[in-house]
């Protein structure tokens, strides 16, 4: 039955199946928990040395942008997430980029210029505490972004915003730098912002950096070398969508393409930011994980935590506990 109705939703329009999809998984965290309101609290086994240390069931978590607004983390937990990342999420509230904007071109990607739909931070805190009490077992990392409409000498604003409207709700964050579809977003992978940033970013919880697969790799070197030094940074979640890929592989005009044909370079800069880090800090990997071995090759390559999104989509609502297994 599961396999059936994931089989057609995939043959419905990509933002429709999706919407479907959160819509499926809010009944199946609403069902759990009225039936059984006992909390989550799976074994925690993995411990993630960060500023106070965070306890895992596994390694695996879902990225930014399945749950941009914190509706369905709780159920996510059911089918086997240790941790989600939950946004990206803007300080005021807006609608992203008009439709269509999500799309399958084959080969197992997905090519998206959703730009940052988002109930803002206000709606964002509440329904984070719909659930937050019911998962204390699902490490939960907010994804913060600025509005569209902020420009970048403002975006730090924005980016303390969120910081400071969600500090004491999440485990951690993920200052998003890297999105292709806000417009010049990702100039902001600078020295001299992320020192900005780090002024800013909390003691009590970390903070990770997600970074493009189209910078090149003497820039995500040096970007490494300085959060190397940088106390108030965690590590770097690698990699958002690719826009040159989309642009080259697809031929597509705007949107960033996620998904199999990522896979390689992501692997790729996770291997070369481990190497330029140290051991000290932590990477999260992310980018066309397919199954388990590309799972195992992302940990291989350094990273000590990984996540999935267009796999999930593909694979269906068994794929998250398929990767648990990884260790
Ligand atoms: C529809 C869609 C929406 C996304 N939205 C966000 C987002 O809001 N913030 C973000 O940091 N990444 C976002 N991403 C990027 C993913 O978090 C991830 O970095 C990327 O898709 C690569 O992983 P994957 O190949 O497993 O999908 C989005 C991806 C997709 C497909």
């Amino acid at each position: 039955m599961v396999k059936l109705a994931h089989s057609l939703l995939l043959k419905l329009p990509p933002e429709l199946a999706h919407n479907i999809g959160r819509w499926v998984l809010s009944c199946v965290q609403w069902v759990r928990f009225r039936m059984n309101p006992a909390p989550w609290e799976p074994p925690l086994v993995v411990v993630l040395p960060t500023p106070s240390p965070i306890r895992l069931r596994s390694r695996v978590g879902v990225a930014a942008g399945l749950d941009k607004n914190a509706q369905v983390f709780a159920g996510l937990a059911c089918l086997g997430a240790a941790f989600v990342e939950v946004g990206t999420v803007t300080p005021l509230a807006q609608a992203g980029n008009p439709k269509p904007r999500l799309w399958r071109p084959g080969s197992g990607a997905l090519v998206n210029h959703m730009g940052f739909n988002s109930v803002g931070l206000e709606g964002f805190r509440k329904n984070l505490h719909r659930y937050r009490s019911k998962v204390p077992g699902l490490a939960i990392f907010a994804n913060i972004g600025k509005n569209r409409a902020t420009a970048n000498e403002d975006a730090l604003g924005d980016y303390r915003k969120g910081f400071e409207a969600l500090l004491g709700h999440v485990d951690g964050f993920v200052v998003n730098l890297s999105s292709p579809n806000t417009p010049s977003l990702v100039a902001l992978q600078s020295e001299a912002f992320l020192t900005e940033i780090a002024s800013v970013a909390p003691a009590q919880v970390p903070t990770w950096i997600k970074l493009s697969p189209d910078l090149d790799n003497s820039a995500l070197e040096a970007l490494c070398g300085f959060v190397r030094r940088e106390k108030r940074i965690a590590g770097l979640v690698l990699t958002n969508t690719s826009r040159e890929m989309a642009a080259e592989v697809f031929g597509f005009e705007n949107g960033g393409l996620s998904g199999r044909p990522l896979f390689s370079r992501a692997l790729e800069c996770v291997s070369i930011a481990r190497q330029a880090l140290g051991p000290e800090k932590t990477l999260i990997g992310v980018g066309g994980i397919w199954n388990a071995a590309s799972a195992r090759q992302m940990r291989e390559a350094g990273a000590d935590l990984f996540e999935v999104y267009t796999g999930l989509v593909y694979q269906g609502p068994g794929f998250l506990k398929t990767l648990a297994e990884v260790p």
